[in-house]
Order: structure tokens, then C-alpha cells, then sequence
């Protein structure tokens, strides 16, 4: 049986995937990478390291060092992925695909986020590349903003799906495309109405907070992620596609370390670390709304059956007992201010 709620204040699933995790190098990584081993069996990491992670061979050296790190009293599996470039060619995707190792590739466009810096330029650029990805199943996991500058912040997802998502889907109908971390109403009813090549991840952030929790007694850097927070009727809208049962829709928690005084910054950089408790967060939010019999699929099933991959064996239990969230955590030489650190979360991971 997948799913035990003996009354509800425990909550046993299978252990949980995260399909869209950052989990960045050298110490940071070593600090990081078991809060997700604790709680997820296996993770999609992302490739914008600084170099960028482009090809086969950089992805299974970067896999053997983060498998160095992984706490011996858990099996964990990196599914790894390559930064789609301009110059990314075919024979990359032929070894990819036949590495065995390498399940997806991220497309970035140029300036988006975090280290996007080498992203595609014009998506026409990698029409070779996109082409041999819809022959071999390779899924494209999208960074689903524009970045032009006449375009709102607010409004970048909604135009990315006009402006480059539906030409790319009408060019390429077999393509498994992941519309990663969606944020708003608009892309929850274009993937519900999409084939079923099409799914997208949804994280902690975009369904516990709407964008007034950037300004709520001052401006707070750490709710600061790209895609930006939306309003609140998107965040309902992300967190009833969540709450579905509909399967396009799964768990990637997009959690992103940045050390502390890179976010508390003259310019400070995207991204929130949710892996601290992430499946607490998740269960707080399906909870609330009286969902929490969602938790299950949409954490440990319906990611792993659009991926193509087994469901996990394993077993985690979740309790519905308050949890201090420590303020800051090691991150090599700095430290790290996770999600709700300092506050509490209602559930957490039964250790
Ligand atoms: O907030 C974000 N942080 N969004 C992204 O797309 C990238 C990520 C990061 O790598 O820091
Ligand atoms: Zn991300």
C-alpha cells in the first residue's frame, strides 16, 4: 500500500523524488546535499554550475562528487542533466542518451536566472539539438521566462508560453517538455489542456507564499526565487493543479542555496533553499487545505511515471509535530538562511 494515514498526524508514502534540484559544488554541496537525501530517493539536479555542466563527461564527474557526499545510510540517485547552449550539438545528445546517466537537458534562456549567462540565445538555435531530443526521449526542462525587457516581471511566464512555448510545441508535438517551477494560473490550465508530453514541477515557495510575502515588514531577500512570486490567485492556482490528481503535475522543489550575504545584498541573487524540510512544507500546505491524501502521487509517483523510471521502494513517515526551522545552516565558508529559517513548519520528516 502506498499511502497510511493512521490518523492525521502521520503521513507514510513511498520516499519521495525531487524533480528539480540545485545542489550547487565543493563545500556548498557537501553542506547541502543530505537534507535532500534524507527525505527524496533521487533527484533531477541542475546543470548551472559555473562552468556550466554541458556535456556527458562533465555531468558524470559532477555526479561522482556529489554521490563522494552522500551520507552512507542513504541510497541516493542523481538524475543528471545538461545546460542546453547555442552550441550544444547532436553527437552531445547521442552520448547523452546512451550514457544512460543523463535524463534530461535544461534549457536557459540567456539572462534568466542564476548562471544563465551561457544560455540559448534563440530557441530556432538548437532546432538540431530539440530534434534529436524528441528521438531519443531525452525530456527539455524549461525555464519558462522571457527576458525581455518590455515585458513585466510579473507577466514573463505568461508570455514565454505565447512567445516560445507553443511555436516550440507545434514545431516539435513528441518533445517531453517539463515546464518547470510554474508560478501562475495562466501555465497551470496550458499544461491541463497540453498532450501528455507535456508536465511541470511545482515547488514549495510558489504554493506556501504569493508576492506579498517579498514586502511583508520590509523587503525579505529570502523569498526572493525566480520565477518571482505571483499573487494570490495564482498561488491558489499552482496549489489546486498540485492538489489535482491530475499527473502532469509533480514535485520539484527548485531549492536553490545562495549564501547569506550574497541574498542580503546591494543586488541580491534568486533563489530559496527549501531542502532543509522541504516535504514538511509541502505536507504543511496540502494539509491546510485538507489534501494531504495528494501527498503521495504528487511527490513519489506521477513524476517518477513521466520520467519513465520505477517507484521507489523505500518508505518515509511524516508527523504532524511542530519544527523550529534553524535561522542559518553551514554553507561552506559563509552560511545559509533556509526557508522559514528562525520560524516553524507544522510537519516534519519522522526521523
Ligand atoms: O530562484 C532561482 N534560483 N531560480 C532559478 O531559476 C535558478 C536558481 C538558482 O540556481 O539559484
Ligand atoms: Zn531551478
Amino acid at each position: 500500500m502506498l499511502i497510511s494515514i493512521t490518523d492525521m498526524q502521520t503521513l507514510s508514502i513511498t520516499k519521495p523524488d525531487d524533480f528539480h534540484l540545485h545542489l550547487r559544488d565543493g563545500m556548498a554541496l557537501s553542506n547541502v546535499v543530505n537534507h535532500t537525501t534524507a527525505q527524496f530517493s533521487r533527484a533531477i539536479i541542475m546543470p548551472n554550475l559555473k562552468p556550466a555542466v554541458i556535456d556527458t563527461k562533465m555531468a558524470l564527474a559532477y555526479r561522482h562528487r556529489i554521490l563522494q557526499c552522500v551520507d552512507k545510510n542513504y541510497n541516493f540517485e542523481p538524475l543528471m542533466t545538461l545546460y542546453l547552449t547555442d552550441n550544444t550539438t547532436v553527437d552531445v545528445i547521442t552520448e547523452a542518451a546512451e550514457s544512460g546517466y543523463i535524463k534530461a537537458l535544461k534549457y536557459y534562456p540567456v539572462g534568466a536566472t542564476t548562471n544563465s549567462a551561457q544560455g540559448v540565445t534563440h530557441i530556432r538555435k538548437t532546432y538540431a539539438v530539440l530534434e534529436a531530443m524528441m528521438k531519443t526521449g531525452l525530456p527539455l526542462l524549461v525555464h519558462g521566462e522571457v527576458t525581455d525587457d518590455d515585458v513585466d516581471i510579473f507577466d514573463r511566464e505568461a508570455v514565454f508560453i505565447d512567445r516560445v512555448l507553443t511555436p516550440l510545441i507545434n514545431d516539435f508535438p513528441e518533445l517531453k517538455i517539463v515546464f518547470e517551477h510554474i508560478t501562475t494560473g495562466t501555465a497551470v490550465d496550458f499544461v491541463t489542456h497540453a498532450s501528455t508530453y507535456i508536465a511541470a514541477t511545482i515547488t514549495p515557495q510558489h504554493i506556501a507564499l504569493n508576492r506579498n510575502d517579498l514586502f511583508k515588514g520590509g523587503l525579505q531577500p529570502h523569498h526572493y526565487c525566480l520565477p518571482v512570486l505571483k499573487a494570490e490567485a495564482d498561488r491558489l492556482a499552482v496549489l489546486t493543479a498540485a492538489t489535482s490528481g491530475d499527473p502532469k503535475f509533480f514535485l520539484g522543489t527548485d531549492s536553490a542555496p545562495h549564501a547569506r550575504n550574497a541574498k542580503e545584498a546591494r543586488c541580491g541573487c534568486a533563489g530559496i533553499y527549501s531542502a532543509y524540510n522541504a516535504l514538511g512544507i509541502y505536507a504543511e500546505v496540502f494539509d491546510k487545505i485538507g489534501q494531504l491524501d495528494k501527498l503521495a502521487a504528487f511527490a513519489s509517483r506521477y513524476g517518477a511515471d513521466y520520467y519513465g523510471i520505477p517507484h521507489n521502494k523505500e518508505q518515509i513517515t511524516l508527523i504532524k509535530k511542530e519544527q523550529t526551522i534553524p535561522a542559518t545552516l553551514p554553507f561552506g565558508k559563509e552560511t545559509l538562511v533556509p526557508f522559514r529559517g528562525g520560524g516553524t513548519c507544522a510537519w516534519q520528516l519522522k526521523k
